[in-house]
């Protein structure tokens, strides 16, 4: 057999998308005889939206923590990029792999780059084209200067190939936070929910709401609060609470302008949230993965965002973006909400395809 030409990866993982995106990859690529080796920037770092997640998914813990923590867009990617260089330096990487769009993402991918070691970039091609969300910026620049691009549908495809990428470094690997949500299915299916939160199946709204675009404005949060007020009446919320949200509510003053039908809870680990998601009538969100797992699992989903970066939920999912106004209810209720197809390579295998691929460079 040939030796490899790739075998010690760095695996760049930062924010709480991040960890479900890298589980299943990291025990694949171990199994094939790479050497991957796990490097977490810090971005997220409280328990809750990062620990949590590690011992949630069985994910080793990394073995480099960055501990960059919590700053301004310019402070954070500058500082991620300073300390991973030193960590960069002297080892022998093959290449580097970052996922989704955070930070974290942008920042290693530059840092490898200009050391000319190869990037590869999981969850390549998506696009929102709205250029005020700092996401955005982050999949254009790491997709400029990443050497293989790996894309979860075939929008993210042409996406790329309108940009004039090479089509040789582009390969359309499939969903990888489907991946980990196949993976773990029998267990989430296994857990008792409803009991655990006193709700009755079918019967309340999972809500999650952090984008800057909806809570880092008073006038934003504002109906964000009435909206969810409004529907409160209908069905019953449970609204586990992204530390953002929780400190712009607090800012605005708005921490207890809630109805008494909304449950505030803190971030819940993975399986509880899939979980939650997948027993309730219908999921309100700003994520990203969230309008992935809900057209998985076949939960209708409402977006409350005046774009996506990921239209396949909306034409072959169940999505819909919406808009914080009461107008909108009567969707929510809407049971036409129903997935039509089964999407290409979202089938949980797209680490196996994604390590077959490395295997033949
Ligand atoms: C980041 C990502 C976003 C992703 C989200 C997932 C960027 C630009 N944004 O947004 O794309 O959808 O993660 O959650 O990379 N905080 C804590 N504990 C933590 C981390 C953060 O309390 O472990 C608080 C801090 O007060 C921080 C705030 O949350 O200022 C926001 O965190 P930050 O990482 O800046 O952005 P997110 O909104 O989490």
């Amino acid at each position: 057999m040939s030796a490899k030409r790739i075998k010690y990866i760095d695996l760049i993982v930062g924010a709480r998308p991040n960890f479900v995106k890298v589980a299943k990859l990291y025990k694949i690529l171990k199994k094939s005889n790479f050497r991957p080796f796990l490097i977490h920037t810090g971005q997220h770092y409280s328990n809750e939206m990062s620990d949590v997640f590690f011992s949630d998914l069985k994910i080793p813990l990394p073995d480099i923590d960055l501990n960059v923590g919590s700053h301004s867009h310019a402070v954070q990617t500058s500082l991620i990029m300073q300390k991973y260089e030193n960590i960069l330096i002297g080892r022998k990487v093959d290449m580097v792999m970052v996922f989704g769009d955070v930070n974290s993402t942008v920042a290693t991918a530059l840092t490898a780059k200009k050391l000319h070691i190869s990037v590869a970039h999981v969850e390549a091609g998506l696009r929102s084209f709205d250029r005020r969300m700092p996401e955005e910026i982050n999949r254009l620049a790491t997709d400029a200067i990443s050497d293989y691009l790996f894309a979860p549908s075939e929008d993210a495809v042409k996406n790329l190939l309108i940009e004039g990428k090479n089509p040789s470094s582009i390969f359309l690997a499939g969903n990888i936070m489907i991946d980990t949500l196949l993976e773990n299915i029998d267990r989430i299916k296994s857990y008792d929910i409803c009991s655990k939160f006193n709700v009755r199946n079918k019967k309340y709204y999972y809500v999650t709401i952090h984008r800057p675009s909806n809570v880092d404005s008073k006038e934003m949060m504002k109906k964000t609060v009435n909206f969810l007020n409004s529907i409160s009446n209908d069905c019953c919320i449970i609204f586990p609470m992204h530390p953002r949200t929780l400190k712009m509510l607090d800012y605005f003053k708005l921490t207890h302008k809630f109805s008494k039908y909304i449950r505030i809870l803190s971030p819940q680990s993975y399986l509880t949230s899939i979980s939650l998601e997948m027993h309730s009538k219908a999921v309100i969100t700003d994520s990203g993965g969230i309008q992935e797992e809900t057209t998985l699992l076949n939960v209708p989903c409402f977006t409350l965002r005046d774009s996506t970066e990921r239209p396949i939920t909306i034409t072959e999912g169940t999505n819909k973006l919406i808009r914080a106004e009461d107008e909108y209810v009567k969707d929510i209720i809407d049971p036409k909400k129903r997935r039509k197809k089964q999407i290409k390579n979202w089938d949980g295998k797209t680490s196996e395809r994604i390590t077959d691929f490395l295997k033949k460079i």
